[in-house]
This record gives structure tokens, sequence and C-alpha cells, in this order.
């Protein structure tokens, strides 16, 4: 690639061009949250992805989001900037251990946070996403019996505020696994006005001594409308550009993980970058495609979802 390319007046050219719409996650680093027409949470994504007349989706996130975005626009053209972008929560709930989980619960009703597989997806009778969850879990029954799967933390969290007692798969966020509870309290001391805000994918040692709980776009609207200035950030660091963006005179403090690294970076997310953008624009690969039963099978689940949350 010439690197005199001028990437941002490129990739506006290919979207005109192309009548294209970028779609990227808070968590995507700040020159392509800055070139996306959109950028938001995974319900956001997929509420944007179910209503765009755009020809092309160039989905700045990972697998399972574009995947998502493919379910809903079948005629539609699909891209991401890295197709080795995954997700460990996605990874940690293989559809054939999932079906055969179901199987000897077949009571229950499946709920899925929106990080799987569309072959998970097809498994499921509901997804959420962590901005939903505890709507869609509060819309059912008190007596219906619920598998939540893949996040055992999101899991828990959601048992915890809707007073229900769902069966949790084993699954977790690499990254939302590793922040330092220590840590986080030494920050606390040394900004005793520092408010910690976390998402629900942290573990519940750490989401005890958040005061603020929420999807990526609900941290970021808190941080934005809250009186508060000081910030102690546990989630991923890419969230950070949209918070100091939209809050100028606030301070927002990354959580450190329990490694040597000053903030958690997904590295699932951060395999996409500009570059990558401009080239999957420009060679319109590499495409995500599935199989047409599957995916109406997954459609089912997103559908119900996007229903109950329109
Ligand atoms: P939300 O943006 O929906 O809060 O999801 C966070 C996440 O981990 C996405 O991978
Ligand atoms: Fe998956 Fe966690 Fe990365 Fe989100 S932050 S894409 S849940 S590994």
């Amino acid at each position: 690639i010439d690197p005199t390319l001028d990437l941002f007046a490129e990739i506006e050219r290919l979207k005109k061009e192309k009548n294209a719409i970028i779609l990227a996650h808070l968590y995507q680093e700040p020159d392509i949250q800055d070139i996306a027409d959109y950028i938001g949470d995974s319900l956001g994504l997929a509420q944007q992805a179910a209503k765009t007349d755009a020809d092309m989706i160039v989905f700045a996130g990972v697998h399972f989001m574009a995947e998502g975005a493919k379910i809903l626009n079948p005629s539609k053209k699909v891209v991401i900037p890295d197709l080795k972008a995954g997700c460990s929560l996605s990874e940690s709930c293989p559809p054939p251990l999932f079906k055969k989980f179901k199987e000897q619960h077949p009571d229950h009703l499946v709920i899925s946070y929106i990080n799987c597989s569309a072959g998970i997806k097809a498994l499921s009778d509901i997804i959420c996403t962590s901005s939903n969850a505890k709507a869609i879990v509060d819309s059912l029954p008190a007596d219906q019996k619920i598998i939540f799967a893949p996040d055992k933390n999101l899991g828990a969290w959601v048992n915890k505020v809707t007073g229900r007692d769902m069966l949790l798969w084993n699954g977790a966020c690499m990254v939302h696994e590793i922040f330092s509870l220590e840590k986080i309290t030494r920050l606390k001391v040394r900004h005793p006005n520092a408010k910690v805000i976390a998402h629900p994918e942290c573990e519940e040692p750490v989401l005890r001594v958040s005061d603020f709980i929420g999807s990526t776009t609900q941290l970021l609207a808190y941080t934005r409308n809250t009186p508060h200035t000081e910030f102690i950030v546990a989630t991923e660091a890419g969230i950070l550009h949209q918070m100091a963006k939209q809050s100028p005179g606030k301070t927002f403090i990354p959580a450190p993980p329990d490694n040597n690294c000053a903030c958690n970076d997904c590295p699932h997310m951060k395999r996409n970058t500009l570059e990558k953008v401009y080239l999957c624009m420009e060679y319109e690969q590499p495409e995500i495609l599935m199989e047409e039963g599957l995916r109406i099978q997954a459609k089912k689940s997103l559908d119900r979802m996007l229903e109950i949350s329109a």
C-alpha cells in the first residue's frame, strides 16, 4: 500500500462510489471511530445493520458482529477488515457442545448474549446484548427456566439484578476477566472522587466496587450526562477515545489489567486498522458468507431481540 495515500480521503471516496456504510464498535482504534458512519455498542450496531439501505456494510468490529449484519442482510455485501478478528467469549461456546448441554435441559428457554457464533444463535430462542439483557429477562414469566450463554459474568450479573436463577454457560471474555481488583482499589485510593464504571462482562469482585455498570454505549452516556468529572473505566480501552471526545473537560483513567500493561486492549478488536478498512472496501473482501439454512435459523433469535428492543 502506497504510504503517501490519504487513507481518510480514499475511504470517503470508496464510501460514495460503493454506497458503503462503516459501522464501528466503540473498541475500535481512534482513526476507525473517526471515519465511521456509526459508532456504538452491539445493540446499536445490530439495529443500524437492520435498517441500512447501503449496498455494502463495512463492519469494523469482530467476526460475530459482522456475521450478525449478514444474518440480517443476506443480499448485501458485508466485509470485515480482518477475518481473524474473533472473540474469546464466542469461542468459549462451540455449537456441538452447547447443543448437548441444551438437550440435557429441554424445559429451558435459551437466551444467548450476542457475542456468539451464528451456530449458537441458531440454537437460541432470544439474543440479548449487555444493554438489554435485564429487560429481556424481565419480559419473561417469573417461573420460566432459562439457560444463559455464553458469558458467565454477564449471566451472574443479570441473575443478581433480576433475582433469577438462570443456568449459566461457563464462558468469559479474556479482556474483561483480567482487570486487577488490587490495582483498581489502589487507583480508587489515589483518586477518591473518581467513579468506577464497568462493563458487566467483568468478574463479580470488580462489579462489586463499581459505581455504574453498563454496556459500552451506556457507560459513554453516563460519563457524558453525570456531573462527575473523573472516572476509572473497567472495559476495553478503545472506548476512552469517545469518552474524551464527548466530555473534553473530564478525566478518564483506564482500569489496569492483571499484567504489565497500563490499559486493556482486546487483541481481536485491535486486529482492525485503518489500512485494512481501506483494503477491504477497495477489494470487497474478506467477505462474510453464510449457509442459508443456518442464516434463517439464526435470524429468528436475533429478530426476537430486535422486536423486544425496538
Ligand atoms: P457492548 O458494546 O454491547 O457493550 O459489548 C461489549 C463487547 O465486549 C463487545 O465485544
Ligand atoms: Fe470478545 Fe471480549 Fe474482545 Fe469483546 S472484548 S470482542 S467480548 S474478547
